[in-house]
């Protein structure tokens, strides 16, 4: 099974003056353009910070002989506000058509 791990970022190409240090999700809250709302510094946990979803491998079985695991601020909401998201894309050895990343 081919394995891609794909980085999107934003952070490097828009740098904002107004980041700050960490902004941990609020998953509770609404979210807006920007992210969720921050989290309160006293409720912040290592968890927050810690997403292993990536080490599992997607179900491809399905049509698409694919399967993307997101690693949005909605997973992972240590990344929240940062302008980065990660994702896993599983692509089965039967996918249709190989794939050309660029
Ligand atoms: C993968 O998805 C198929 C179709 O939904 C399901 O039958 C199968 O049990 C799933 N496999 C795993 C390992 O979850």
């Amino acid at each position: 099974m081919m394995f891609l791990l794909i980085l999107f970022t934003s952070a490097f190409l828009f740098p904002s003056s107004n980041a700050l240090d960490f902004c941990v999700g609020d998953l509770g809250a609404p979210q807006d353009p920007a992210g969720y709302s921050c989290k309160k510094a006293e409720a912040v946990t290592v968890k927050d910070f810690v997403f292993s979803g990536l080490s599992v491998a997607g179900n491809t079985s399905n049509v698409m002989k694919a399967a993307v695991t997101p690693a949005f601020s909605t997973q992972f909401p240590g990344i929240n506000g940062l302008g980065v998201s990660l994702a896993r894309l599983d692509l089965a050895d039967s996918y249709p058509q190989p794939t050309k990343f660029t």
